[in-house]
C-alpha cells in the first residue's frame, strides 16, 4: 500500500506540474503548526529562485490546482509562500479501512527479502547475567521482530560465550576443591560420569569466587589460561567438565530469556567453531593475509582514509590460542557457508566498537563474505543509575538480571493492588506482564546508542512516555470493545471507519495513518526507539479522543460503528508495535 505522505506529495507534484513548474517542488511535510493544517509543502518557496516569481504567486497557482484534486478538503496559499493542507475526511477514512483489511496494514512487503543474521544476546556461560546483558537480549529481540514483520527472513542467533577464560576459572577452582575427581586425572582412559559435580547454585557460587581468586592471586589466573587453553585444545576431562558447566547453565540461561520473551533459532556459541579456526588461519596465510609479527598471527586493518589508529586484527596469540576475534571470523566463516546471509547484525556495547571494525575489515580483506554482505554493528550505551554511573545495587554490586527484574514485579504488583481489590494469582500474573512492558519500554524508547538512566519508578507509572501506559490504554480500547460485543452482538471486523470525524477523532485517524512509514523506517535503521515513539503519540492521540467523545453511548448507530472500528483498529495497530517491542498487553489491568 502507498504511504499517507507519498499519496498526498503525489498529488501536490502533479498540481505543480499542472500549473507549469518542476513537480519534484511538490514534497509534502507534516505540518509544523498544527493549528493552521494538517500538511504543508514549502516547495514555492524554492521554486521563486528557479522561476523568478515571488513565491506567493506560485503557492496561489498551485493551490489553483489542487483545488480541483479531490484529497484535499482545503488547501491555503499563506504568505510568503507557503502552501497548507487539510486533508478530506473521506479520503482518510478510506485509507484506514484498506489498512484495516491489509494482513500488514500497509506494509509494502520487499521484492527480494533479504536474509539477516542477527547476533544478539550473547552471554557468558557460568558467568550470571547482569543488566549489561540486558541491554543487546532486549535490543536485539525487538529488531529481529521488526525486520521479520517487515517481511525478510531473519535468523537469530545467540553467540554464547561458552569457551572462554570462566570456563577455564571454573574448572581450575573445581580442581582446587576437588582435586580427586576424574577430570583431572591424565591418565585417566574411562567413561566420565554422567551427573555434575556441581548443582546450579554451587557453579552460580564457584564462578565469582574463582575470578575474585584470579584478581588477587597471579598464578591461581595462569593456571586458570592454562585450563582454558587445554580445554580448548581438547584434553578430554577438561571437556568432560565442560560438558557439565554446559549443561548446568544452559536450561537456567532458556529460562531467563524466556521470562524476557526473548526467543533465539540457533543456539551456538564460540566453542561450535574452534574446530574450523585452525584451516581459517591457514587459509589467511596462504593468501597472503596474516603474517607474524612478535610471535602472534594477525592482519593488518588499517586503511589510509583511517584518522584514528585501527590495530591488526590478531587472529592466533602465541601459544596458538584463539581469541575472541577468532571467534568471530570464524563465526563468519561458518554462516557463510551454512546460511550464506545477505547481511549480519550484532548487537554489544558500544565499547566493543573498535573489535567489530577489525573483525568486518578482516572478513572483507581475507575474503570470508562476498562483496555485497552488509555488516553492522549495533552499539549501545550503557545502563546507569539515578546517578548517572553504571547501575549497581544499593550496596554497590553488580545488578544481577534477575534481582533487577524481581524489583521491577514487585513495584509494578504494589502499583496493581494499591487501592484494589484484585485477586493475588491475578494480580501477580498481571504485574509480570506489565513489569515486561516496563522494563523493555524503559530501555527501547530511547535511542539504542545513548545511555539511559534505569529510573524504576519512572518506568513503572502509568502514566507518562512509558510502557504501562501504552498496555493501560490498550487495556482501555479492549474493555469498550468487550462491552460493545456483549451488548450489541455484532462483528467487529466488519465494521468500518466513516468520515463523520470530529477534532479529536481525526487527529487520532492521522496518527493512525503513519504506520507504514514508520514501520518500514523503523526496519530500514533497525530503530526500535522509532516504534516507541509512534505508539507514544498515538495512545496519547487515542486518549484524547477517548476523553472528548461518547463512544457507547453515541445515539447514530452508524457513528457508533465508525468509532468502534476506529478503536478496533488503534487497538490492532498498538497490538501489533508492542509485539515487534518484545512485550504483550493483559486483559485486564
Ligand atoms: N559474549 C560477549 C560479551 O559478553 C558478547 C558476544 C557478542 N557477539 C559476538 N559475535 N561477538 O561481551
Amino acid at each position: 500500500m502507498i504511504k499517507f505522505l507519498d499519496m498526498i506529495s503525489e498529488e501536490v507534484k502533479s498540481a505543480f506540474e499542472a500549473a507549469g513548474y518542476d513537480r519534484e517542488l511538490g514534497k509534502v511535510t507534516l505540518s509544523n503548526r498544527p493549528d493552521l493544517c494538517e500538511y504543508q509543502c514549502n516547495g514555492a518557496m524554492a521554486g521563486a529562485k528557479l522561476y523568478k516569481k515571488a513565491p506567493i504567486m506560485i503557492a496561489n497557482d498551485v493551490a489553483e490546482k489542487c483545488k480541483e484534486s479531490n484529497i484535499f478538503s482545503e488547501v491555503t496559499a499563506v504568505a510568503p509562500g507557503f502552501l497548507n493542507f487539510r486533508i478530506s475526511d473521506a479520503v482518510i477514512a478510506r485509507f484506514l479501512n484498506e489498512m484495516a483489511a491489509d494482513d500488514k496494514f500497509g506494509l509494502a512487503m520487499p521484492e527480494n527479502p533479504l536474509k539477516i543474521i542477527i547476533d544478539y544476546g550473547g552471554p557468558n556461560v557460568a558467568k550470571p547475567l547482569h543488566v549489561g546483558h540486558l541491554r543487546s537480549a532486549v535490543i536485539g529481540e525487538s529488531i529481529k521482530r521488526i525486520t521479520r514483520y517487515a517481511g525478510h527472513d531473519v535468523i537469530g542467533d545467540i553467540h554464547l560465550g561458552d569457551f572462554g577464560l570462566q570456563m577455564g576459572l571454573v574448572i581450575t577452582e573445581m580442581q582446587c576443591r576437588q582435586p580427586e575427581l576424574v577430570y583431572f586425572d591424565e591418565n585417566y582412559t574411562g567413561e566420565y560420569p554422567e551427573e555434575a559435580p556441581f548443582t546450579l547454585s554451587e557453579l552460580e557460587e564457584i564462578y565469582p569466587t574463582a575470578s575474585a581468586k584470579s584478581k588477587e592471586d597471579e598464578s591461581y589466573k595462569e593456571r586458570a589460561l592454562e585450563a582454558t587453553y587445554k580445554l580448548q585444545m581438547g584434553q578430554p576431562g577438561h571437556r568432560a567438565l565442560w560438558k557439565h558447566i554446559m549443561n548446568v547453565s544452559l536450561p537456567d540461561l532458556k529460562r531467563n530469556y524466556e521470562n524476557l520473551s526473548v526467543e533465539f533459532d540457533l543456539w551456538k556459541g564460540e566453542s561450535d567453531v574452534h574446530d574450523i579456526v585452525p584451516g581459517m588461519a591457514q587459509q589467511m596465510k596462504d593468501g597472503g593475509f596474516a603474517y607474524m609479527s612478535e610471535g602472534a598471527l594477525v592482519v593488518d586493518v588499517k586503511e589510509e582514509s583511517d584518522s584514528k589508529e585501527i590495530p591488526p586484527c590478531m587472529i592466533l596469540k602465541s601459544d596458538g590460542a584463539a581469541l575472541y576475534t577468532t571467534t568471530d571470523l570464524a563465526t563468519i566463516l561458518e554462516r557463510m557457508e551454512q546460511y550464506h546471509p545477505d547481511k549480519m547484525i550484532y548487537l554489544t556495547d558500544k565499547r566493543q566498537e573498535l573489535h567489530f571494525e577489525q573483525v568486518f575489515r578482516c572478513a572483507r580483506k581475507t575474503g570470508l563474505v562476498d562483496a555485497d554482505t552488509q555488516l553492522m554493528h549495533i552499539g549501545f550505551g550503557t545502563v546507569n543509575g539515578k546517578d548517572g554511573k553504571p547501575f549497581k545495587t544499593r550496596d554497590g554490586g553488580v545488578m544481577r538480571l534477575e534481582s533487577l527484574i524481581t524489583e521491577i514485579k514487585e513495584e509494578m504488583y504494589r502499583k496493581i493492588t494499591d487501592n484494589r481489590e484484585v485477586e493475588e494469582a491475578e494480580a501477580r500474573a498481571t504485574a509480570d506482564i506489565v513489569a515486561l512492558s516496563a522494563i523493555k519500554y524503559g530501555d527501547l524508547s530511547n535511542q539504542a546508542a545513548k545511555d539511559y538512566i534505569f529510573d524504576i519508578d519512572k518506568f513503572t507509572s502509568f502514566e507518562g512516555d512509558t510502557g504501562p501506559y501504552i498496555l493501560y490504554t490498550i487495556v482501555r480500547i479492549k474493555s469498550i470493545l468487550n462491552k460493545y460485543k456483549e451488548k450489541e452482538g455484532k462483528q467487529i471486523a466488519e465494521l468500518s471507519v466513516n468520515d463523520m470525524t470530529n477534532a479529536s477523532e481525526k487527529a487520532l485517524m492521522l496518527e493512525l495513518v503513519k504506520f507504514n512509514a514508520m514501520m518500514e523506517n523503523a526496519c530500514e535503521e533497525s530503530a526500535p526507539h522509532k516504534v516507541c515513539a509512534y505508539i507514544y503519540d498515538l495512545a496519547n492521540a487515542f486518549n484524547h479522543f477517548y476523553h472528548e467523545t461518547k463512544i457507547l453511548t453515541e445515539e447514530d448507530e452508524k457513528k457508533k460503528e465508525g468509532f468502534i472500528a476506529l478503536l478496533n483498529l488503534t487497538k490492532d495497530i498498538l497490538e501489533t508495535c508492542i509485539d515487534v517491542l518484545g512485550f504483550a498487553a493483559p486483559e485486564r489491568m
